[in-house]
């Protein structure tokens, strides 16, 4: 076990390389087993939940080689339909498999994700939308198990724009006989990136980054080459970090797809400037207190919620930081409370007191970003933070100790048991 030793309270300064996004790559893993050939995937980050998947993948059948941010997955053989337990409560979005294995098998057996640190997290719309497709669906012994001879394309209206459940059809529906049409489908970066991607390899896919997507089935795919898009949740941590703490420059990121972050962030008081694709954030004079809602995208990412109240809990003043996408995603927040901020929970939304300072203590990760958000904590705070479970930081951001470090940070890996 390792922990994040942090000496908080000094300037960061300079430039950061965004990594590839964690939210992009990891349907794309997934939709190489739709194609009998080599898919190569540029700018993939190394991190527990790539790493994850590729492992799924190779008990999938398929052969994958990963190094130096490349990898190449070679998907001619796909035999063992299977994902097991282990690996799917390990990380959620191994689900991602169920309609790609549907699709090129005719059969996945997918053991049904649990609850996770936030609530529920249910699939029901990913099972509804293939049984729409013509999948026959059983729950056995916890795993779903899914069978269509061949997928029949049709009209699937989600409740709720989903990410996963919009990628898992669209990769169910790409192969399948004739027209799908998903009305109410999420138009995150991530699942224009996942369309784009399909697209490339033959898939006819029409309405890509709107809420009806349109999908006409074909009858295979050919490999190909993508790079991923840069990770926006990635850049947020980083420009949040910045407007409490100095300057900061991140470099080839997509700054549209930050744009509500830019906005708060420029309410905040910090100072925003962007060239190309490269966005400069400098502290202001202070820390006005500014409210948010998460929403889908272009909304404010729930995935930046946590990072946003850490940088509240230092404002002048009181906001309201309430998160729509999951009610009950603040599991940071008694552990903000241990590093001194003043944040109380009421239904879905933190009331965030900013307080003078924030004062250093051990405090441990729940999630990928409430981990971030206390990592940022720790490095506001005034004295020395150690932010222990950090296997969960390590699923989502690559490198962050040294990422930070580079910026002037006092932040250190160590081992539980040095
Ligand atoms: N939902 C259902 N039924 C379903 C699917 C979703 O009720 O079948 C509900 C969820 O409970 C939630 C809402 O719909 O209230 C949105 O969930 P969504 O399906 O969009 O989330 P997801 O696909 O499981 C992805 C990201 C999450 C991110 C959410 C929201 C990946 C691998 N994960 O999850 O990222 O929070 O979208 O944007 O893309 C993270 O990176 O830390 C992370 C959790």
């Amino acid at each position: 076990m390792e922990k994040l030793v942090i000496e908080g309270n000094h300037q960061l300064k300079g430039e950061v390389q965004i990594s590839g996004a964690k939210n992009a790559v990891l349907p794309i893993m997934a939709a190489a087993l739709l194609v009998e050939g080599e898919t190569k995937i540029n700018r993939v980050p190394n991190l527990r939940d790539t790493r994850t998947m590729a492992k799924l993948l190779e008990m999938l059948g398929a052969k994958v080689h990963f190094s130096n941010n490349k990898m190449m997955i070679d998907a001619m053989k796909v035999d063992n339909p299977v994902a097991p337990y282990d690996l799917v409560n390990k990380m959620r979005a191994s689900f991602y498999v169920l309609g790609p294995l549907v699709a090129r098998c005719g059969k996945a057996i997918v053991s049904l994700p649990g609850g996770c640190a936030w609530g529920p997290r249910p699939v029901d719309y990913h099972l509804k939308g293939l049984e729409k497709l013509g999948a026959k669906i059983e729950l056995e012994g916890g795993d779903i198990i899914a069978k269509a001879k061949k997928l029949v394309g049709n009209k699937i209206r989600f409740d709720f724009p989903s990410v996963g459940a919009t990628g898992n059809i669209l990769m169910a529906a790409v192969l399948a006989r004739g027209e799908t049409k998903i009305e109410n489908a999420a138009k995150e970066p991530e699942i224009v990136q996942l369309c784009e991607f399909l697209v490339s390899m033959g898939a006819k896919i029409g309405g890509i980054g709107t809420t009806e997507i349109t999908i006409e089935g074909v009858n295979e795919l050919m490999p190909q080459e993508i790079s991923v898009i840069p990770d926006r949740i990635e850049v947020g941590t980083f420009l949040i970090a910045g407007a409490a703490l100095g300057k900061i420059t991140l470099k080839n990121t997509i700054p549209e797809h930050l744009s509500v972050v830019i906005e708060k962030l420029i309410e905040v008081g910090a100072d925003i400037k962007i060239d190309k694709n490269d966005i400069t954030v400098k502290r202001g004079k202070k820390i006005n207190a500014v409210d948010l809602t998460t929403a889908v995208f272009p909304g404010f990412a729930t995935d930046l919620q946590a990072q946003w109240i850490a940088l509240m809990s230092i404002a002048t003043g009181s906001s309201i930081v309430t998160d729509t996408i999951y009610h009950d995603r603040f599991s940071h927040v008694p552990e903000l409370n241990r590093l001194g901020a003043n944040i109380t929970v009421e239904g879905n939304s933190a009331i965030v007191r900013g307080v003078k300072e924030l004062i250093g203590a051990k405090v441990r990760s729940t999630d990928i970003r409430a981990s971030a958000s206390l990592v940022l904590a720790g490095l506001m705070a005034k004295g020395v933070t150690e932010v222990n479970h950090i296997h969960y930081i390590d699923r989502g951001y690559e490198q962050i100790e040294n990422k930070f470090a580079s910026l002037g940070a006092k932040i250190k890996r160590v081992s539980i048991d040095d």
